[in-house]
């Protein structure tokens, strides 16, 4: 049986940092009233010249440095993002043509907070089904650009960034499972109710932004999220006590808690950046996976949960082992 691995990892914030204190003096919010509710501090803005596909290549090219890789080694580009740079070609294709990659397919997938989780489904997928042996996965986001920076409801709790993976075919366990879900008939309590066939023209004039009805999209994601984790466990006949890591996707340190204790896991087993980084959409489970790597928290052989939920809804789990 062909298994798929994570090779690699890598991510990307961009420089500008803007902390809660300096939303004090644009809005009328306070530090406390962020912190409290959602758990964020500070999060990163790309500079206005600096875009999606940017922040992808910087995190791509980490990436397939800590797998070992050339850009040549690459088969498959898949790009999870809301914000792609362009409306067509993908921001997979602008990403291949930087690192100098050709002939293998590339395309974006979108499903906004759970796009990675999504992103790496089909990359599981391929490998398993299709040929594939190494391919590039990754989360990338520039929210800032689709905020109301006069809505202090949504506008504190995003930020930008970017996180890469590299799953390459491997004959020892890498992802053990993975589920998916949508259900459309929420689609109007988290979303840009535009888009390039009904508004171009508030496109244009950049006024394109994210609505949010907070406290329902809070209680579904505890619900669906709760449920999403005991499936992947249910699926892979695996106790709670076997698991290492939860790496969520970080929209609220409220969920996240929520989910740790549906899991009956210790916060010191749970991978938090949203203090640091706020919710970075697709970006915040690869962004969150590459840290503690790096830093020597996650390790080989470990078993961890990815969960992510977003607009759509959108939601889903996965297992693998490190
Ligand atoms: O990644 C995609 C998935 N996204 C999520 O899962 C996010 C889910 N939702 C949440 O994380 C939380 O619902 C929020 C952080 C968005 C909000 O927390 P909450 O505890 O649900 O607060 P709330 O919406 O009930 O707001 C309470 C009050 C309101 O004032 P009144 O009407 O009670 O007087 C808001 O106007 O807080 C007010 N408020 C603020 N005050 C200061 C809203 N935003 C702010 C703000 N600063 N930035």
């Amino acid at each position: 049986m062909k298994f798929a691995r994570i090779t690699g990892t890598g991510s990307y914030l961009p420089e500008k940092i803007l902390s809660n204190h300096d939303l004090e003096t644009l809005l009328d919010t306070t530090d406390q009233w962020i912190y409290s509710r959602s758990g964020i501090r500070e999060r990163h803005i790309a500079a206005d010249s600096e875009f999606t596909c940017d922040l992808a290549e910087h995190a791509a090219r980490r990436a397939i440095e800590s797998a070992g890789r050339k850009p040549v080694d690459i088969d498959l580009i898949v790009v999870a993002t809301t914000t792609p740079d362009q409306v067509f070609p993908s921001t997979a294709c602008l990403l291949q043509n930087r690192l100098g990659i050709h002939d293998c397919p590339a395309f974006d997938v979108q499903a906004v907070c759970a796009g990675f989780i999504y992103a790496l489904d089909v990359v599981y997928r391929q490998i398993q089904t299709s040929g594939s042996k190494c391919a590039l996965v990754v989360g990338a986001e520039t929210f800032s650009r689709i905020l109301n920076w006069k809505d202090r409801s949504t506008c504190v709790l995003f930020g930008d960034g970017a996180g890469a993976m590299i799953v390459e075919e491997s004959d020892r366990p890498g992802i053990m499972s993975s589920h998916l879900h949508a259900d459309g008939a929420f689609k109007d309590l988290l979303c840009v109710p535009v888009g390039v066939s009904t508004a171009y023209q508030e496109i244009l004039a950049g006024r394109a932004y994210t609505e949010m009805q907070g406290k329902e999209v809070f209680k579904w994601a505890v619900t669906a999220l709760g449920d999403a984790v005991l499936e992947a466990l249910e699926a892979n006949d695996c106790d709670q006590s076997e698991i290492d890591w939860l790496v969520p996707h970080q929209a609220n340190i409220r969920i996240i808690r929520a989910i740790a204790r549906r899991l009956d896991l210790s916060m010191d087993n749970v991978i938090v950046t949203i203090d640091r980084h706020g919710n970075t959409s697709a970006a915040s489970i690869p962004l969150a996976f590459d840290e503690a790597v790096r830093d020597n928290r996650i390790k080989p052989g470990q078993k961890i949960i990815f969960e992510a939920f977003g607009g759509g809804f959108t939601w889903g789990s996965m297992l693998l082992e490190y």
